[in-house]
C-alpha cells in the first residue's frame, strides 16, 4: 500500500501522469468502493488543491453524498438536477467553465466558480459521479476530462 503521495510535475498533464499509477496502486489493494472513493478524493484534492473534490453515489432516483474533501455539501441531488444530476442523466462528463451560466446549477458553496462532473460506470450503469469544484473560473478542460475518466475506471 502506498504510504505517501508523491507528485512532481509542472503541468496538469504531468501531475495526472504521476498520480495515475499511485491511484492504481492504492485501489488494487482494496476492493471496498467507498474506501477507494475516499482515497481517490483525497489524492486528487491534495495534488491539485481544488475547492471541493468528492463523490455522489446513486441511490434509487437520487444521488447521495459520498466520500469527499472540502467544505460540507448538499446531501441529495435528484436525477437531471444540477451539474451532477445532468452528468448522471446524460451519462456524460460535464465540463462547466462558469457555474453561473449552467442552468439549474446547485450552489452548495458560493465560492464555487467552475466544475467538472464525471460519471462512474459499473456494467454499463451509472453508479456514482465524481464531482470537482474550483473557486476559479475555467479550471477544467479536456485534459481533466481525459484523466478523470481514466481515474474513475480504475475504481
Ligand atoms: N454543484 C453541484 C452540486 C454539488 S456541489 O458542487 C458539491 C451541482 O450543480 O450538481
Amino acid at each position: 500500500m502506498l504510504e505517501q503521495l508523491i507528485i512532481r510535475g509542472e503541468t496538469k498533464q504531468e501531475r495526472y501522469e504521476a498520480l495515475l499509477p499511485q491511484i492504481k496502486s492504492v485501489v488494487e489493494d482494496e476492493n471496498d468502493l467507498i474506501a477507494n472513493m475516499a482515497n481517490v478524493a483525497a489524492m486528487l484534492h491534495e495534488t491539485f488543491g481544488f475547492w471541493w473534490t468528492g463523490f455522489y453515489r446513486v441511490e434509487g432516483e437520487e444521488l447521495v453524498l459520498g466520500p469527499f474533501q472540502g467544505p460540507m455539501a448538499c446531501t441529495r441531488i435528484r436525477k437531471g438536477r444540477g451539474v451532477c444530476g445532468t452528468a448522471w442523466a446524460k451519462e456524460a462528463t460535464q465540463v462547466v467553465p462558469d457555474v453561473e451560466l449552467f442552468p439549474g446549477h446547485i450552489a452548495c458553496s458560493s465560492a464555487s466558480r467552475s466544475e467538472i462532473v464525471v460519471p462512474v460506470f459499473r456494467e454499463g450503469q451509472v453508479i456514482a459521479v465524481l464531482d470537482i469544484d474550483s473557486d476559479r473560473l475555467s479550471t477544467f478542460d479536456e485534459t481533466d476530462r481525459l484523466y478523470l475518466e481514466q481515474i474513475v475506471q480504475i475504481l
